[in-house]
């Protein structure tokens, strides 16, 4: 088979192009381009556990419970322990918080505190990781708002709007790096030939006419009139939208990054089920927020069905939200639904 050559020139890798961003911000000082090279490291060693798995003794789950009351898987903590330790020593980041920790993640005294706040879903999709099914991971980076010294719960409790980049590793029949530094989103697919992320998606935009809705309808019972009847006009019922394909994956990086690409929107609402979790399942800090700032980069929306996702004052690390995020004609219809039906 014939050679493709590569035009060297054209070759970006992440790490030209985060620079290239960089021009964007005069008073950058290269920290935000080096944090973000740092977590698309920790994307190429995760990346190269999830494709062996199988193999490398770490599936299956630890004796550990987290704070979300679930069973914590040995890729969970694994991918928790590489975020962390790629980014405690690096003077770059204040503080961190991860799903998969009760509280925040201080640096360690011996090592500086830098002016950035890091916040991470190390693993996504964690029910999927013995089935061979694609996983994620999430990430956040705030600036910080205390001064200086060790980071605060306060400079945690930012909303989504006040973002610096967010982005994801999507662990799928391909490695991508997908992030926004606030100007556009742009996708990057690991060579592991080289072990370098290429720039393969620039300037991501959700099509139009969308694709997909996802959701999990084994739960439809349990939601709000509101809810089930914007699920039924995106099913086509009397006057609902035709031709939507229902896929449901159960790993919001890779649920949202097939939208993203193809058009679609994905909900995740409150739900009756569990009365502890009236505000349905997803974290607002480190999954709604973070993912919600890359869809309104590429042009879409983010909702709880009432209010923008970026807007909500987080009061807590762990608190969740109901969401609605993809193409914004989509989100903004189910916004409606719920202002007529819902008290
Ligand atoms: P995590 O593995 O980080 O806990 O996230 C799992 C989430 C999200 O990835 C996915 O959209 C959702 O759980 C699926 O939940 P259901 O299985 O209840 O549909
Ligand atoms: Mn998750
Ligand atoms: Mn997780």
């Amino acid at each position: 088979m014939a050679r493709i050559s590569i035009d060297p020139s054209r070759i970006m890798t992440i790490e030209r192009h985060i620079l290239e961003e960089q021009t964007y911000h005069p008073e950058a000082t290269g920290v935000l381009t080096n944090l973000l090279y740092d977590l698309a490291l920790a994307g190429k060693v995760i990346a190269s556990k999830t494709t062996r798995a199988g193999l490398a003794e770490i599936l299956g789950r630890t004796e550990d419970i987290n704070i979300q009351g679930e069973q914590v898987m040995k890729l969970d903590r694994f991918a928790d322990l590489t975020i962390f330790r790629l980014n405690d020593h690096t003077g770059r980041v204040a503080a961190m918080a991860s799903e998969e920790n009760e509280n925040f993640l201080a640096v360690p005294d011996k090592y500086p505190k830098g002016k950035y706040i890091l916040v991470f879903d190390p693993l996504d999709g964690s029910s999927n990781v013995d089935y061979n099914v694609p996983i994620g991971t999430i990430f956040g980076v705030y600036k910080r708002i205390s001064e200086d010294g060790p980071g605060t719960l306060e400079d945690f409790l930012q909303p989504g709007h006040s973002l610096v980049a967010s982005g994801y590793i999507a662990y799928g029949s391909s490695t991508m790096f997908v992030y926004t530094a606030g100007h556009g989103v742009h996708g990057f697919t690991l060579d592991s030939t080289v072990g370098e992320f290429l720039l393969s998606h620039p300037n991501i935009r959700i099509p139009t006419p969308p694709k997909y809705f996802s959701v999990n309808l084994g739960y439809q019972i349990y939601w709000s009139k509101g809810v089930r009847r914007y699920t039924e006009y995106l099913q086509g019922h009397e006057g609902g939208i035709k031709g939507l394909s229902l896929r449901y994956i159960g790993t919001f990086v890779s649920d949202f990054h097939r939208n993203l690409l193809a058009g679609g929107v994905f909900y995740y609402p409150a739900d009756r089920r569990d009365p502890k979790k009236p505000h349905g399942k997803l974290r607002l800090l480190y999954e709604c927020a973070p993912l919600s700032f890359i869809a309104e980069q590429a042009g879409g929306y983010a909702s709880d069905g009432r209010q923008r996702i970026l807007d909500i004052q987080p009061k807590s690390l762990h608190q969740r939200t109901p969401i609605f995020v993809g193409n914004r004609d989509l989100v903004e219809k189910v916004e409606e639904f719920i202002r007529e039906n819902d008290s």
